[in-house]
């Protein structure tokens, strides 16, 4: 079937009022690793234009672009210093413009990425903070408060940030003195925002219409459960055990405030002042999906991600476990459930799900680190989880190279790390560049075409050659063809907006559902296992006659 850019335009025209984000399929893109149109070694957005036609043949419904704005770039762009402009290194806004324009006529939708927690610390407001004096209106934009101890040479609290060490940095004031202190979740570029603060609410409902004016379809929330903090910033220590962005423990009291909802409210209001239907997803980590699904409701965000998916171990009954809850959970606020397997913060799934050791899941896996996943083993999981998850209800995420079948790059040498966090725990966490080396597009050429220059931020492991987009596209065995077909059929069969219905009968090691017309059926255990009678839509591996192998996910016609 051929789509033209009138049935683009005419998608996109009918779904106003459709809530177009329910069902949607929406593709991380990671700016830097994407593809690099000026061949300077980053990703840029004219890259991402130039491939828009792949986007679309892969049949993805939206892109979510991670940060492309001014930033000095110490945490790959999470660090803004000006949220109305693009860096220079992505391009400019024209180009942006032009990359926007260009996925609307194909009837991809798009959103942004906002991070609104912190800003670099060359954000103009906190370059003022900086020169102002303690207590002055420059400083309360920001979170300083005065040290402890007799000169105050303690920090206020013994938070400690996420990416290792404290999280207080303390400035020198004008007249050359050490002074306050400033709170920083991340690096310590990274300066917190005060979210009491009227003139930075007022500030931020300004960007969304500044994005929003742009024509963009929604926003993806940056550490939206950070925003406020416990009164009187009380001392906390964390779970070791915690999570990568460390919402796994209760009652910390940097995460998942009460003060927060308001937030999402007053940004649900900006949202609704515009045409179509916009979106707001929210990146929060929090305990358990029954408080992540109180951050969708009606009058607050669209979505949020579904990290406790993300997280389950590849075990039938721990997923039976979390899908079931994760239906019943954000169906009762009256919002769809989002799935997630990968993205730019965790190891790839193609890895992730074949380690033999307990990780944590942001912290990245290098050579040293304990029980390696096996490739072969790690591919055929992920394939599998993959077709599992396309064929549940709701919204899924992608992750740039999942739909190559990439895993996690291990074995980057020391000097080509990045992440801040591998500088902040001084190598002992090797942070997650792994899962951020630049895509390969074509087997045979300079950067597997991620540029024509061959200059590349992170090293391509020589293995990806085989990987590339172009061995891949026209073979119908290959990790891009599942997709493909996956999302097809996901289309054509409406299986975003469908109701799930266990069906029993496989034993316990097996996954089976029927989402409209669809029945599926995942085999985690070691034995194969019967199939039933019917045509096979997709499959993730190759089938054993009638029976369905291990680690293999199978769709078939229902009956
Ligand atoms: C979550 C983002 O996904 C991650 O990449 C970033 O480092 C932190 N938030 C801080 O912005």
């Amino acid at each position: 079937m051929t789509f033209t850019q009138e049935d683009a335009r005419a998608e996109l025209a009918s779904a106003p009022g459709s809530e177009w984000w329910r069902t949607a399929v929406i593709y991380q893109i990671y700016p830097r690793s994407f593809a690099d149109a000026s061949g300077d070694g980053l990703g840029d957005l004219p890259g991402v234009t130039a491939h828009l036609d792949d986007l679309r043949e892969l049949g993805v419904d939206a892109i979510w672009l991670s940060p492309f704005q001014t930033s000095p770039q110490k945490d790959a762009g999470y660090d803004v210093a000006d949220y109305r402009d693009v860096d220079p290194i992505f391009g400019t806004l024209a180009d942006f413009d032009a990359m926007l324009a260009g996925a609307h006529e194909r009837g991809i939708r798009v959103i942004v990425d906002l991070v609104p927690n912190h800003s670099s610390d060359q954000h103009v407001w906190f370059q003022q903070a900086l020169k102002a004096a303690p207590g002055s209106p420059e400083r309360a934009r920001h979170i300083f408060r005065e040290g402890k101890g007799e000169n105050g040479e303690l920090p206020p609290n013994n938070w400690e940030s996420v990416f290792g060490g404290g999280m207080w940095k303390r400035v020198t004031e004008a007249d050359g003195t050490p002074g306050q202190w400033y709170l920083h979740i991340f690096d310590e570029t990274q300066p917190d925002f005060d979210w009491t603060n009227e003139e930075v609410r007022a500030e931020f409902r300004d960007v969304l219409r500044f994005w929003l004016d742009r024509g963009v379809d929604g926003f993806r929330v940056d550490v939206a459960h950070g925003l406020i903090k416990a009164e009187g910033l009380p001392d906390y220590t964390p779970d070791p055990e915690g999570g990568s962005m460390g919402g796994d423990a209760d009652a910390v009291p940097y995460w998942g405030q009460p003060g927060v909802h308001e937030v999402w409210r007053e940004w649900h209001e900006v949202l609704a002042e515009y045409d179509g239907d916009r979106a707001l997803c929210a990146e929060a980590w929090l305990p358990t999906v029954a408080e992540t699904a109180l951050w969708v409701r009606p009058d607050e965000m669209h979505q949020a991600f579904n990290f406790h998916y993300l997280e389950t171990k590849w075990d039938a009954a721990a997923l039976r476990a979390v899908i079931e809850e994760s239906l019943a959970e954000y169906g009762a606020v009256g919002a769809p459930s989002t799935w997630v397997l990968s993205n730019h913060d965790v190891v790839r799934h193609a890895s992730r799900l074949a380690l033999t050791a307990e990780n944590p899941q942001g912290a990245g896996i290098g050579p040293k680190s304990p029980g390696q996943p096996d490739p072969v083993k790690g591919l055929r999981r992920a394939r599998a989880a993959t077709a599992l998850m396309l064929a549940l209800p709701g919204s899924s995420y992608l992750y740039q190279g999942e739909e190559l079948g990439l895993p996690e790059v291990i074995d980057l040498p020391d000097d080509a790390r990045q992440d801040p966090t591998w500088f902040r725990t001084n190598g002992e966490r090797y942070g997650r560049d792994g899962c951020r080396v630049p895509l390969p597009w074509t087997a045979d050429a300079p950067a597997y075409g991620f540029n024509d220059t061959g200059a590349s931020w992170l090293p391509q492991p020589t293995e990806w050659a085989g990987l590339a987009h172009d061995v891949q596209v026209d073979d119908p065995a290959s990790t891009l063809s599942m997709y493909r077909a996956l999302l097809a059929e996901r289309r054509a069969r409406g299986l975003g907006a469908g109701a799930l219905e266990w069906v029993d009968g496989y034993g316990d090691d097996v996954v089976a559902a029927r989402n409209g017309s669809v029945l599926v059926i995942a085999n985690l255990g070691a034995a194969s296992v019967d199939l039933p009678a019917g045509e096979v839509l997709v499959a993730s591996g190759p089938l054993d006659g009638d029976r369905l192998p291990t680690d293999t996910t199978v769709w078939i016609a229902a009956a």
